[in-house]
């Protein structure tokens, strides 16, 4: 994992919010049963005839438990696998309003952090770096029913939802349930590179960089293409669970998770909603990952606006990235820098602009029709060689009775040789 070099208040707050997200993980499952007790109350609410009508419930919480057990397991299992990419230590001397537990000197081990997350104060304000929710599809209970903090859990339900989303987003990328989805979103990107770039030599590749990655399957989908590949990722949600995917998973089917447990809305049955699935769909040692495959942490702007990046890039692919922007325009601008004379932009994904409800005083969110997008795309030297509508799901549970459907733009743009 690289990351961009950072001064020490930045380390402070990566620190800071890397610990916020830790919590999140490891509160993940008493978030999980906290809704469970919930069910079980409304159903000891129930008429005794009711009760009698459905009795196979009570069994259906159980059931919920061990789901939410073997998550929690493999939850833990990837949080000890994280190495921070910073010395969680340093927290200890700077932080002096805080009234967190200090840790002590040296690298933080996965216990010490989850020691640390279970002893985290649930007041902390900071936002979070996660901001994909606003594709998840499908209510999830306890963010539309509770007010943002509870003090019976460490941290934020607003962040407890966050990991749920990553749960999702791990079936997009890495089950056998995600691959319709995947066909759809990543595929047709797939076969735009092949064709633009027909004669892709191993000792050269053309390099190629994905914002917004995700949890690093269309990256990788793209390294092993015989590009060499480059995701750019700034949530360490997901971060932390691409890197234990990539890096720590074995064998084909090595985990087993149950996504689809938090809502029990939109079910067609209870073995639906309690099906498990299998990750990863592929086996990632023989998958043909093409050498210098890599995932950066880091803002977009932040790593990629830097002077250094102008003009080494051969493509640069965006897939439900562009609409996370406070400014498309900055995006477009940077893209537009990073690529080669002649470089491409592929892009597939919606305009559900992240901040168009929730920005500070502070803050901007810059909201642009496609017209727009296109003309602030002209401006900054592109020509537009192919453009689609893609109809697609995000994250969608593909048995649920609710799918969310996106018509997608797609498109090539290739930046131009010449200054117009
Ligand atoms: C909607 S998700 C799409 C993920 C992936 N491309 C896919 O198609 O599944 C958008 C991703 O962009 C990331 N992201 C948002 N703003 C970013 C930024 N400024 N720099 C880098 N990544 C960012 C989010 O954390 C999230 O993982």
């Amino acid at each position: 994992m690289e990351g961009p070099c950072h001064s020490r208040e930045e380390e402070i707050m990566e620190i800071r919010s890397l610990r916020r997200i830790i919590s999140a993980y490891l509160n993940y499952s008493d978030a999980a049963l906290a809704d469970v007790k919930r069910y079980e109350r409304s159903f000891k609410k129930l008429s005794s005839s009711h009760k009698a009508l459905l009795p196979h419930l009570p069994s259906k919480y159980q059931s919920l438990r061990r789901c939410i057990s073997i998550n929690a397991n493999f939850i833990l299992n990837m949080i000890q696998a994280f190495d921070p990419p910073v010395d969680m230590s340093l927290d200890a001397d700077f932080d002096e309003h805080s009234n967190t537990e200090m840790i002590g000197n040296g690298q933080l081990t996965a216990s010490d952090l989850k020691r640390n997350a279970e002893s985290e104060n649930c007041s902390e304000t900071e936002q979070s770096t996660c901001h994909d929710d606003s594709y998840c599809s499908e209510a999830i209970p306890s963010s539309n029913t509770c007010a943002n903090s509870s003090p019976s859990l460490n941290v934020p339900l607003v962040d407890v939802d966050k990991v749920r989303c990553i749960i999702r987003n791990i079936v997009r990328d890495w089950a056998l349930e995600g691959k319709k989805e995947r066909e759809e979103c990543y595929k047709p990107i797939l076969e735009e590179l092949q064709r633009l770039f027909p004669d892709r030599s191993a000792d050269s590749p053309p390099h190629c960089l994905v914002p917004g990655a995700g949890l690093g399957r269309l990256a990788l989908e793209i390294s092993c293409l015989g590009f060499l590949s480059q995701g750019n990722e700034f949530s360490y949600y997901m971060m932390i669970c691409s890197s234990f995917i990539l890096n720590y998973t074995e064998a084909v089917g090595q985990w087993t998770i149950y996504p689809w447990i938090h809502s029990n809305c939109n079910s067609l049955s209870d073995e639906d909603q309690l099906r498990p699935v299998q990750i990863p769909d592929i086996h990632l040692a023989s998958a043909g990952i093409t050498e210098g495959f890599s995932m950066c942490a880091g803002d977009f702007v932040e790593v990629y606006g830097d002077a250094r990046q102008e003009g080494t890039w051969d493509a640069v692919v965006t897939c439900f990235f562009i609409d996370t922007a406070h400014n498309v325009a900055e995006y477009i601008k940077i893209i537009a820098k990073i690529l080669k004379p002649g470089g491409v932009w592929i892009n597939l994904g919606p305009l559900l602009y992240h901040f168009a409800e929730s920005y500070g005083p502070d803050e901007m969110s810059l909201e642009l029709s496609l017209d727009d997008v296109k003309k602030v795309s002209f401006h900054y030297g592109f020509e537009l060689e192919m453009e689609k509508t893609v109809a697609t799901t995000y994250t969608s549970n593909p048995r649920s009775m609710m799918q969310v459907k996106y018509n997608a733009a797609f498109w090539t743009m290739r930046k131009r040789r010449t200054e117009a």
